[in-house]
Order: structure tokens, then C-alpha cells, then sequence
């Protein structure tokens, strides 16, 4: 059944254990995602950007995921909004039947500039208490996704802001984190420890000074009741880099969040973790292998079917590691 978001992580927090929330787009993803769940008895986070209502159309996805519902009787599933821009936005998505949105108030309606702290808390404040009255969940953002290394919020046209970002501003305050909880009634709040979006995260296998696990503790210690999320959370495989150079793919020396790394984080209070690149490069790896490997065939549900087995054991193997099997 469809479930909020807080019913869901309230239960990861109870147990000690992470949820990823993978970001959905069509058919396929959909499908990969919940074969997944449903070997390895996992709750299921399925979230869709604004990107992706357009891409699909609002109708489609959200029959596809009460689609995955029926399909998955058992299994509770979380429909949620990524990164609102703005409270109306957030207001469409509760309309068309999400069961969380996220408010991200750390940047201005464009989803570039970034947004004062005054800002923020009024416009996710306002979306707390009409989300809160109809029973919907509400993720918020305290400081900017982007790179320690270079300042950049890496994305070039997705969300993310443009321009240099500050040292202070990529890094999340422990103590500002408790009052904008405060202030707003947040269920979860997204941090910023040096993660980006995207497969460019970071230029060398990340240490302690390019990902500010340890930060997560004392983040939560102010904040014991409000779940932690990882934004920027692909792994960003080397295997799969490797396949898609493979077979005639442009993709530049890089390094995600390390599954390990993550897992530190869990165990320090995390409880969503939300992930986007790892199924598109999965996907994509497993498109050109096919394609290049039978050249004569044009059904694309071959290559479809390849990309599909491909994001399914990426989401598996997520679900394990995270330690939320068993508990779908
Ligand atoms: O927040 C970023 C997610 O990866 C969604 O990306 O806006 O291209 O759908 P998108
Ligand atoms: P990745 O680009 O690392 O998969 O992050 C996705 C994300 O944070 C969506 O909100
Ligand atoms: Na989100
Ligand atoms: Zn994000």
C-alpha cells in the first residue's frame, strides 16, 4: 500500500537501518525497483523530481505507481515529490496523490540561487502545516549540495545552484539545524556533507575532508526525532563506468560516495538515501552492451529488458546493504 514517508523512516529508525529512495522516470525503473524490493522484503521509496513529471506526464506516473502498488500488495511504498522549488509545487504533488514532498527551501524557486535562512523556514514552514493536514510527509533542506573540492553543485541543468558555492554553505549547522527544525516541524531534513548530484562527484576516491560523514552524528545528536537524508548518494560503480567506455561512451574520471561510507553514515542517523545516478549509468551500460553485442536486432525490449535486469540488482544490492531486507 501507499504509505508516508514518516510511517516508513520512523520504523528504519526504530531498527537502525537506511531506505533508499530511488528516483523514478518511467516503466522500467519502476518495475526494477520493485522486483528488487520484493526478493530482498524491503519498504520502498519511489520519488520522482519535477524532470521527471515532465518527462512522463503527471497521469503516467502516477498510474505506474499505483500500478507498482497493486502489483506489490504487501509492500509499503512511499510516493515522493524530490526537490520542490516551491510550496505550490509541493501543493500539485500532494493533489496528485504523493504521500511526502520535499520543500527544498535551500534555494531560491529557480533552483540555482541560493536562498537566505528566512526564506527557507517560511516556505517550508508554510508547506508543513498544509502537507502535516492531510497526512503527508514533509523533507526539508538545511545548506547546498556541492563540491568541497571545487565549490561547484556539480549538476550543469538539473537542480543544483550555479556559481560558486561557499565553504559554510556546503556544510550544514548543527545548531541552525535544530532551530530550522523548530521552526518548521520538518519529518526529515536534507543535509549537506559534501555530496553532489550526478556522476561527477568527486576527482579522487573521497576522504574525511571531500565527505563529512562524521558532521551526520552531530547533526543528528541536536536533532534525535527528525530522519537524516543523504542527497547525492550514487556509488557511481567503476564497473560500470568501465562497461559504458566499453562499448563507445564518453565518461570522464570520477568517484561517488563509496556504499561503506554510507553505511557509516546509517549507523550515525541517516535514514533516506537518495539515489538517481547509479540506475541511469546501470541502465545505460546495460543499453549499449546490448545494442553493440546484437546489432541486428531492433526489438527494443531487448535492451530495455538488459537495462532493467541491470538497475534491479543495483537497487538489490542497495537494499541489503542499507539493512532494510526484511523489513517490507
Ligand atoms: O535531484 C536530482 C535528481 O537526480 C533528479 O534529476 O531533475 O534530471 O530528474 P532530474
Ligand atoms: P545522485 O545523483 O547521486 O544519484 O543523487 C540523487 C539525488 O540526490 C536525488 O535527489
Ligand atoms: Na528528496
Ligand atoms: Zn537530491
Amino acid at each position: 500500500p501507499l504509505v508516508n514517508l514518516r510511517t516508513v523512516l520512523d520504523h528504519a529508525a526504530s531498527h537502525g537501518y537506511g531506505v533508499p529512495a530511488f528516483n523514478v522516470n518511467n516503466l522500467e525503473q519502476i518495475q526494477a525497483i520493485m522486483e528488487a524490493a520484493q526478493a530482498a522484503d524491503s519498504p520502498v521509496i519511489l520519488q520522482a523530481s519535477a524532470g521527471a513529471r515532465k518527462y512522463a506526464g503527471e497521469p503516467y506516473l502516477r498510474h505506474m505507481v499505483l500500478a507498482a502498488a497493486e502489483s506489490h500488495p504487501r509492500l509499503p511504498i512511499v510516493l515522493h515529490q524530490d526537490h520542490g522549488a516551491s510550496p505550490a509545487v509541493c501543493l500539485q504533488a500532494i493533489r496528485s496523490g504523493f504521500t511526502s514532498v520535499m520543500m527544498d527551501g535551500s534555494l531560491r524557486e529557480d533552483a540555482k540561487t541560493p536562498a537566505s535562512y528566512d526564506y527557507n523556514v517560511d516556505v517550508t514552514r508554510r508547506v508543513c502545516e498544509m502537507a502535516h493536514a492531510v497526512g503527508v510527509s514533509v523533507e526539508g533542506e538545511l545548506g547546498c549540495l556541492g563540491s568541497l573540492e571545487t565549490g561547484e553543485a556539480g549538476e550543469e541543468d538539473g537542480v543544483g545552484a550555479a556559481g560558486k558555492l561557499t565553504h559554510d554553505m556546503l556544510l550544514t549547522d548543527p545548531a541552525q539545524a535544530r532551530d530550522f527544525v523548530a521552526r518548521t516541524g520538518v519529518d526529515a531534513l536534507a543535509i549537506a556533507i559534501g555530496t553532489s548530484h550526478g556522476a561527477y562527484k568527486f576527482t579522487r576516491q573521497p576522504t574525511g575532508d571531500i565527505l563529512a560523514i562524521d558532521r551526520i552524528a552531530a547533526i543528528h545528536a541536536q536533532i534525535p526525532d527528525t530522519h537524516l537524508v543523504m542527497h547525492g548518494s550514487s556509488s557511481v560503480p567503476q564497473e560500470w563506468l568501465a562497461l559504458i567506455r566499453q562499448y563507445g561512451g564518453d565518461i570522464r574520471e570520477t568517484y561517488g560516495v563509496p556504499v561503506e561510507e554510507i553505511v557509516r553514515g546509517i549507523r550515525h542517523g541517516v535514514r533516506k538515501v537518495n539515489i538517481d545516478t547509479d540506475i541511469r549509468l546501470a541502465m545505460t551500460g546495460a543499453m549499449r552492451e546490448a545494442f553493440a553485442r546484437q546489432p541486428a536486432e531492433f526489438d527494443p525490449r531487448k535492451a530495455l529488458e538488459a537495462a532493467r535486469k541491470a538497475a534491479r540488482g543495483i537497487c538489490q544490492a542497495r537494499f541489503e546493504a542499507f539493512g532494510c531486507a526484511g523489513h517490507g
